[in-house]
């Protein structure tokens, strides 16, 4: 006999565990940059729309497609049609992919809370500090393992006493950290040993203020590019995740108003990641500070901001990687649920088993990445330019090259082979009206599909962007 699917308990558990997964660390490291790097309010506006347009498409599909099969990525797009169940699998290994290198930056966040507050910030924003960190034999893994063990617990307790429990504290304490440390990031001024004065409130001038002169006609182009492949990984699409959520969506909820607060959601917080982010930057470290990202902007450019602030700095340093850590909790969750869940549907497994495989898989994994940086050290290049460890290798492969292959599909499955009716038949079940329906048909049949094949191709360096 089929055991009953657990459910969310209502919209909000549903919308606070998705936009769980959709802000993290993208949302902090990456979204600040591209958007002080492509021409400030002329970023914001082009990625607003696309959200609103893209985004929104891609998204309802996917929780549509889970609320409609009542399956885990794995097995979802079989059941619409057999054709399309290679897309589950990919679906699937996505996030197996993704697990083990996403929980080892969860350590690295962690290590950086707990050194924060041991060790202060003179310490961690020493020379030397994070590759030391990093190339060390033992430390890493151990800081792995807790923030993997962590999200074994969680996930082993559920979708409701784990995912749904969880996310309802840990996100509303995201909202007040991110806040509190993005007002303060607009008070500082700093002036610096050329006698110059810089202030968070200039900073936040790069961010908002669309900059027409450092972006071309051209250059736009890359613009939207750029906003795109952001918005994609920033919103958990094409990698199982929302799928294997929505099909814990209960019937009744509205799909498409919680659509709507997810995408908001993430878009605030990352929005105020950059508030939080660029003026703090600027004003200590000036243009040149503008130019990190990724781990060097948060483990060694931030960790120098906040050793300038003087009293406050530790405080500050404390509150940013607790919120780092949260965003990324409630991210790494969601992608051991994605497999999980695939698990206990297709092999009809206990949670708890499914949970073991997983946990086994991703420590084998992350054990591997950790030493990437110690034993097995070595530097791939990539097509699209950068040199890699296997973290990068495992990055690149699920983001660049797995992830708009699913999206894709996913376009031609929805758009073109059960029609776009059906999804929409969905999201309106129990006399609910989706908006933007007319726009939903055209992006994912037409617009979203050649967007996504440029993305790919640009990912996998064919074309030059
Ligand atoms: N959406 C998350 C972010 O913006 C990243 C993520 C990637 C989440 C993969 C889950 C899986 O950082």
């Amino acid at each position: 006999m089929q055991k009953k699917r657990h459910s969310f308990k209502g919209s909000l558990g549903f919308v606070m565990a998705a936009a769980g997964s959709a802000v993290g660390l993208g949302n902090i490291w990456r979204f600040p940059y591209l958007a002080a790097r492509d021409g400030g309010g002329i970023f914001l506006a082009v990625y607003l729309v696309l959200a609103l347009t893209f985004g929104f498409t891609l998204l309802t599909a996917e929780v549509a497609i889970g609320r409609m099969t009542k399956q885990s990525p794995l097995t979802a797009y079989g059941r619409i049609d057999k054709r399309f169940g290679f897309l589950g699998h990919l679906a699937c290994i996505i996030p197996a992919l993704i697990m083990p290198y996403y929980c080892v930056i969860g350590g690295w966040v962690l290590k950086y809370l707990f050194a924060s507050a041991a060790e202060g910030n003179a310490a961690t924003a020493s020379e030397g500090y994070f590759v030391g960190f990093i190339t060390g034999q033992w430390a890493p893994i151990i800081f792995f393992l807790i923030f993997l063990a962590a999200n074994a617990v969680i996930i082993y307790r559920g979708v409701n006493k784990g995912i749904e429990a969880i996310s309802k504290i840990l996100m509303p304490a995201l909202i007040v950290l991110v806040l509190v440390i993005a007002i303060f990031s607009l008070t500082l001024s700093y002036t610096d040993a050329d006698g110059v004065t810089r202030t968070g409130l200039q900073g936040l001038k790069i961010l908002v203020v669309p900059n027409l002169r450092e972006v071309s006609a051209g250059e736009f182009f890359m613009v939207v590019v750029d906003a795109m492949g952001q918005l994609f990984y920033s919103l958990s699409i094409a990698m199982g995740i929302m799928i294997a959520y929505g099909s814990y969506m209960p019937d009744d909820a509205n799909l498409a108003g919680s659509i709507n607060q997810i995408e908001i959601f993430d878009t605030v917080i990352a929005f105020l990641a950059g508030m939080m982010i660029i003026p703090a930057v600027y004003t200590f470290i000036g243009a040149e500070g503008m130019k990190s990202q990724g781990t060097g902007l948060m483990f060694t450019t931030l960790p120098k901001v906040f050793s300038s602030m003087g009293a406050f700095g530790r405080v500050m340093a404390i509150m940013f990687f607790a919120m780092v850590l949260f965003a990324a909790l409630t991210s790494s969750m969601s992608i051991m649920e994605a497999v999980v869940s695939s698990l206990m549907d297709r092999f009809g497994m206990s949670r708890a088993k499914a949970v073991a495989i997983e946990t086994l898989v991703a420590l084998a994994g992350g054990i591997l990445v950790c030493l990437g940086y110690n034993l097995l050290y070595f530097e791939l290049p990539l097509p699209n330019g950068a040199t890699a460890q296997i973290l990068d290798v495992l990055d690149y492969v699920s983001n660049n090259v797995l992830m708009p292959v699913v999206a894709i599909g996913t376009c031609i499955l929805v758009g073109w082979v059960i029609g776009p009716d059906r999804i929409i038949e969905e999201v309106e079940k129990g006399g609910r009206r989706m908006g933007r329906k007319r726009l939903f048909k055209v992006m994912i049949k037409f617009v979203a599909p050649v967007l996504l094949v440029i993305l790919f191709l640009r990912s996998v360096g064919i074309i030059r962007i």
